[in-house]
């Protein structure tokens, strides 16, 4: 594995991907003012305890964060409130629903496809990754599938401009810089607001006409509570689900005896997805704030911190994993926190593992060939927090 991140310069500062691990599996970060949690069975332990644990973290930071934009993410929410709105989302998402989406990802991928047939190069991203999970989430929610385009500016915009600062810096430019985020999440959340609109106007089968009917303890969501809602699935819906298909592929790409054995036997297209979800993981960290003094990892973490789960750094913890650094499509178990785990596991899961395994396999059937271009090597997210592929050139012959 090591293969991937060297050839490739992926994120220098992630040092468990390059086979280091931290000297403990908890630490305190003196510069940025937050305890790093790196080993598995700490970050198992935090992700299951949500009480002492909470996912509400805006009470901690040190720079005001305009509530409107956080009303409605139910990721920033304790149970039993999370609960409630997790309920209105997970019905769009059960396994049933999920697997009766097969049929029209299998039919989006194909078209997708067939605009690349025969060519001697695509570029992943932009023909597949990110189109096909677009247009899946663009379909459920009802919004135009055709503004893809725009969704895209806006979320590497949303991705770019929160990528560049801290939460926790509390100067005069640490909150300009946030001001600046937080008016660059304006296009898609007006884009959003019309859309609900017209459904409001007139409902349709769709996810956000659900939305704009459901109440919570009897009362509608607001609008506002919608719109953030539903960009919440839009953007995380997407961009994640776009790295994992180019993680996979830029696996397979370094692990070619694993390419071969994947080919021949397409049984091992789930653990292959599972795998990469595991050695290049879209969502390295979580954040998570303190309600009490907690012993965790042998070190006494005080109330009202901020604690990063670094997921990706756990996913290769050497006394979970053996051979942490090896991508082994076979590999079972593979307890990795690629979704996160406990009560905010991720809603969209299924719909994720469906769409990269009908990619998958539909890129292997077509071509027989596929490998990362020399001369134009793959670019990567940049922010810390995120590992993944934005961009990768593949030949086909
Ligand atoms: C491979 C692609 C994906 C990855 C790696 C991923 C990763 C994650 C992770 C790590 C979490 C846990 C967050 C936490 O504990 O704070 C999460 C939560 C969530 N994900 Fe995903 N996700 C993916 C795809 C999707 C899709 C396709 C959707 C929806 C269409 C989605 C919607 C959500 C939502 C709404 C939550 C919040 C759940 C809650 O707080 O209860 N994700 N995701």
């Amino acid at each position: 594995m090591t293969t991937v991140v060297d050839r490739w310069d992926i994120h220098p500062e992630h040092r468990w991907l390059r086979g280091e691990r931290p000297a403990a599996p908890v630490e305190f970060d003196e510069t940025q003012g937050v305890w790093n949690v790196y080993g598995h069975a700490e970050c198992l332990t935090a992700l299951n305890d949500h009480t002492t644990f909470s996912s509400d973290l805006a009470r901690l930071l040190p720079v005001g964060v305009d509530s409107s934009l956080t009303e409605g993410d139910l990721s920033q929410m304790d149970p039993p409130v999370h609960r409630k709105y997790r309920n209105l989302v997970s019905r769009a998402f059960t396994p049933r629903l999920v697997a009766a989406m097969e049929s029209r990802v299998v039919d989006i991928t194909r078209e997708l496809l067939d605009r690349v047939d025969g060519a001697p190069a695509l570029e992943l991203a932009s023909d597949l990754a990110y189109p096909l999970p677009v247009i899946v989430i663009a379909e459920l929610l009802g919004v135009p599938a055709s503004d893809r385009d725009l969704f895209r500016g806006w979320a590497d915009d949303v991705i770019e401009s929160f990528s560049g600062f801290s939460f926790l810096d509390d100067s005069e430019q640490g909150q300009k810089d946030i001001q600046d985020a937080t008016a660059r999440l304006r296009p898609l959340l007006d884009y959003m607001a019309a859309q609900l609109a017209e459904r409001r106007r007139r409902p349709q089968d769709d996810l956000l006409s659900q939305l704009a009917e459901a109440e919570i303890d009897g009362e509608r969501l607001t609008d506002n509570e919608i719109v953030n809602f539903a960009n919440i699935l839009l953007v995380t819906g997407h961009i994640t689900t776009t790295m994992t298909l180019g993680n996979t592929v830029l696996c397979l790409d370094a692990n070619p005896g694993q390419t071969a054995k994947v080919r021949a036997d397409r049984s091992l297209v789930p653990g292959a997805i599972e795998e990469a979800l595991r050695v290049l993981s879209p969502s390295a960290a979580l954040a998570r704030g303190t309600t009490t003094d907690v012993r965790i990892g042998g070190v006494e973490i005080p109330k009202d911190q901020i604690v990063m789960l670094w997921l990706a750094a756990a996913n290769r913890d050497p006394l979970r994993f053996p051979d942490p650094e090896v991508y082994d499509p076979a590999r079972d178990p593979n307890p990795h926190f690629g979704f996160g785990r406990g009560v905010h596991f991720c809603v969209g899961a299924g719909l994720a593992r469906l769409e990269a395994k009908v990619a998958l396999n539909a890129l292997l059937d077509r071509f027989p060939v596929l490998r990362t271009d020399p001369e134009r090597p793959p670019t990567f997210f940049p922010t810390p927090d995120m590992v993944g592929v934005n961009t990768l050139h593949l030949l086909t012959s």
